[in-house]
């Protein structure tokens, strides 16, 4: 882990040329792995499934008074009680079934050096970067270059790609999504939960706010995802697809549609303090700024929600959950007929602590499916014949007594 983070912050500076404050912070663990995105589908089961990061009141809804009342946050910034979220991402074996892969995060907030010149997350501000339906690549579109991917090797030479790396990684695969920093000024969100931002002006991570309609400069958030897919190196010839037996849980194996969401949670104040006083440490270590009062660092305390879909999102899967096809090359809608069964009520444990359980709320619901993915899009159609393991109760409870550790079962 402080290896990933010296690469990290090594690659950072080579990359971008751009004077600019910023901090880099590990998240301490993920939340919870669950089809929820209250941004897309807020209310309901989400068409795939998210690794979430941040405050503990996340959940089918949320708004930034709410989040400011969870009970923790796993963002080692105390008073970060954001959420980010982004697609797990799984290794499809020949047979048709996916294991989910492990990951751990790192964020950055970057923005001017002089105090005044970055506005802070308004209350309520939402956004989303990245597109899960595509699966091609628009080299001179922001937000399609907005998103990399590093094929790591310590030993050696990392390289830098637009999608899943088709060559082993010996170090593992990083994702990287830049999040837009420039703000309309007015909206907190929008139909779309981009139109109300935009990228900078020569590029996802390089220039000014300089359109007029986008004149408010936002602190920009950089989310790095690093994934242990060397863990599955040895079982590439078992794979579905050898060459690159990866895919992101929206059926994406191609990672031009990969994507993340953030909800503002920041406690009143901090964040605006932040941006125009954190800039002590030219290599974006946040502890001068903790010195400095600004904000709080707890990089040891553990932050876990139990499930709200009795679903079974790691290990082992029949299918993806919500069913989702491996679509390669283009996209078709596809809706799953069945929605989970609803837990309540949600636990938040540091996973040493509680013994989550929950009990059936509401019933699993079957709907009819509007439309079917199909065609040349769906990689592998044979092997659909798979039924996804639609998991009763019991099995939902067993899950989640195992609660945080089962992020640990693939390392
Ligand atoms: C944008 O990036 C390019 C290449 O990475 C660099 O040459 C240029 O100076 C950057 N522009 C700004 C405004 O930082
Ligand atoms: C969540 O938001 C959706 C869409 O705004 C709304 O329909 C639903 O009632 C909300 N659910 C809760 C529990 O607040
Ligand atoms: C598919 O293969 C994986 C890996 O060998 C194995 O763990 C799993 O049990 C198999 N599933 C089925 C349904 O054959
Ligand atoms: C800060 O904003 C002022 C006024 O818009 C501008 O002149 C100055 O160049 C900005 N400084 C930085 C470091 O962005
Ligand atoms: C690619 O992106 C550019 C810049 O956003 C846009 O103008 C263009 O229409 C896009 N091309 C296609 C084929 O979508
Ligand atoms: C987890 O919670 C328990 C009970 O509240 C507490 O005693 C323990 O110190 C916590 N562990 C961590 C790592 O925060």
């Amino acid at each position: 882990m402080m290896r990933a983070a010296l690469v990290t912050v090594f690659s950072y500076i080579v990359m971008f040329h751009q004077a600019a404050a910023y901090w880099l912070m590990g998240a301490n663990n993920v939340i919870t792995t669950q089809r929820i995105d209250p941004v897309v589908y807020p209310g309901v089961v989400s068409s795939h499934v998210h690794a979430v990061l941040g405050g503990s009141n996340f959940g089918l809804n949320v708004s930034t008074s709410s989040l400011r009342q969870s009970e923790c946050t796993s963002i080692p910034i105390v008073e970060d009680k954001s959420n980010y979220w982004y697609p797990q991402l799984y290794f499809q074996w020949s047979n048709g079934t996916f294991t989910s892969v492990s990951g751990s995060a790192v964020i950055y907030y970057l923005f001017a050096d002089a105090p005044g010149n970055t506005t802070a997350f308004p209350e309520d501000f939402k956004m989303v970067s990245g597109d899960p339906n595509l699966r091609t690549l628009n080299a001179s579109s922001f937000a399609q270059q907005a998103v990399t991917f590093l094929c790591l090797d310590f030993n050696g030479k990392s390289s830098r790609y637009n999608e899943l790396p088709s060559n082993r990684c010996p170090s593992g695969i990083r994702s990287q999504i830049n999040f837009p920093s420039c703000w309309d000024g007015k909206n907190t969100d929008s139909p779309d939960h981009m139109s109300h931002v935009s990228f900078l002006s020569t590029g996802p991570d390089n220039g000014t706010c300089s359109d007029p309609n986008f004149p408010k400069t936002l602190p920009r958030i950089f989310l790095e995802v690093y994934w242990v897919t060397q863990f599955f190196d040895n079982f590439r010839n078992q794979a579905m697809t050898p060459k690159q037996p990866f895919v992101f849980a929206n059926g994406d194996p191609t990672g031009y549609g990969y994507h993340a969401d953030f909800a503002n949670g920041w406690e009143a104040g901090i964040l605006e303090r932040a941006v125009d006083e954190c800039n002590c440490n030219p290599y974006g270590d946040p502890t001068c700024c903790a010195a400095k009062q600004i904000f709080t660092i707890d990089q040891s305390k553990k932050c876990f929600i139990s499930n709200t879909f009795d679903e079974i999102t790691m290990g082992t899967l029949a299918t993806l959950p919500g069913n989702n096809p491996v679509q390669d090359t283009c996209y078709e809608d596809f809706v799953d007929p069945v929605t989970p069964p609803v837990l309540s009520p949600v636990f938040v444990y540091n996973g040493t602590g509680l013994t989550p359980s929950g009990t059936v709320a509401t019933p699993a619901r079957t709907a009819s499916v509007s439309q079917t993915a199909q065609g040349s899009c769906v990689r592998n159609a044979g092997f659909r014949s798979f039924r996804p393991l639609y998991s009763s109760g019991i099995v939902g409870i067993i899950f989640l007594a195992f609660g945080g550790s089962i992020m640990n079962l693939y390392i």
